[in-house]
């Protein structure tokens, strides 16, 4: 047996102070407040060794949201493993931005495809948002193990209308024409991987040693996976309404994405927006 206040002590000095707290806390089943409020709480030996191993975890760089299994995104909570990347706050820019549009856009009826949907995190909170609108929701994934982890944030946050499926980019769709209905708009989201090979490499232990690369890389300077869901998206206009798509991006890929953009939908309207860090961030297209 050791009390909270052993373990505090013994292990401040080797990880950071809240993830330590954090880690106790979500051993014990507790609060961070708790933790704090009661040094004196005994804990089992059988926690304590538990305990020990996702300490040591974190000290060999492994992201606290996958010790603890679970991450914040847009106020809500979402269960993350090893194959699903960590939800960025940056992410969040493309949830609000999709939820402003479509707050105070007229209502028609709608089907909003999220490619690329990892934890679901971005399907499921702009879902909740909008609970009381008519939508067709679609989460998509190349991923099962991902997949699977979208389908329990799903029902974890009450979302039973969004249809999780497996495909590379919208390869399914494209290939059975009655999931794009004639009398819907549709919306197409995706934050796909972009990150280039350089900055891939360059990237934090953290980042490169944990979370999955499928997730993270990207070919042609971070730009094949766009590349090909733009031409997929010419294709689909051609046979449906898109209303808007919106891409999340790496700020120096601005410029590329801009040609890539013109080069697949040259009518359209593209608008270049920033994230709470001033970088370039998303583009929201608008094709006409
Ligand atoms: C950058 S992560 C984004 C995850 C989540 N949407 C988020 O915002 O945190 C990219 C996701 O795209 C998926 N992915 C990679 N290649 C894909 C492809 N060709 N088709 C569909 N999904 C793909 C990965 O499995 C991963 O879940």
């Amino acid at each position: 047996m050791a009390t909270i206040q052993t373990i505090l002590s013994r292990y401040r000095p080797e990880i950071d102070d809240i993830d330590l707290e954090l880690i106790i806390a979500n051993e014990l089943k507790k609060t961070r407040e708790f933790v704090l409020a009661h040094p004196e709480f005994c804990i089992s030996q059988l926690k304590i060794k538990d305990l020990e191993l996702k300490i040591s975890r974190r000290k060999h760089d492994e992201p606290l949201a996958y010790i603890l299994n679970h991450k914040e995104f847009y106020g809500l909570d979402f269960k993350v493993t090893a194959n699903t990347l960590i939800p960025r706050p940056e992410t969040e820019l493309l949830v609000e931005k999709t939820i402003e549009i479509l707050t105070t856009a007229k209502n028609s009826a709608l089907s909003i495809f999220d490619v690329g949907t990892g934890s679901g995190n971005i399907i499921i909170s702009i879902a909740k948002k909008l609970e009381s609108k008519k939508i067709n929701y679609f989460g998509i994934d190349i991923s099962k193990e991902a997949l699977e982890v979208a389908k329990y944030n799903a029902r974890k946050h009450n979302q039973k209308k969004i249809k999780f499926i497996q495909s590379n980019l919208l390869n399914s769709f494209l290939e059975n024409t009655k999931n794009f209905l004639p009398n819907h708009e549709h919306i197409i989201l995706a934050n796909l991987p972009y990150l280039s090979n350089k900055i891939y490499s360059a990237s934090l232990p953290n980042v490169k040693n944990f979370e999955p690369k499928l997730a993270l890389y990207s070919s042609m300077a971070g730009l094949s996976h766009y590349k090909k869901l733009l031409e997929q998206i010419k294709e689909l206009s051609k046979r449906c309404k898109i209303r808007f798509a919106i891409l999340e991006f790496s700020p120096e890929q601005k410029k590329e994405l801009a040609i890539l953009i013109k080069k697949n939908l040259p009518l359209s309207e593209i608008q270049f927006q920033k994230d709470l860090f001033d970088k370039w961030r998303i583009c929201v297209i608008i094709p006409t």
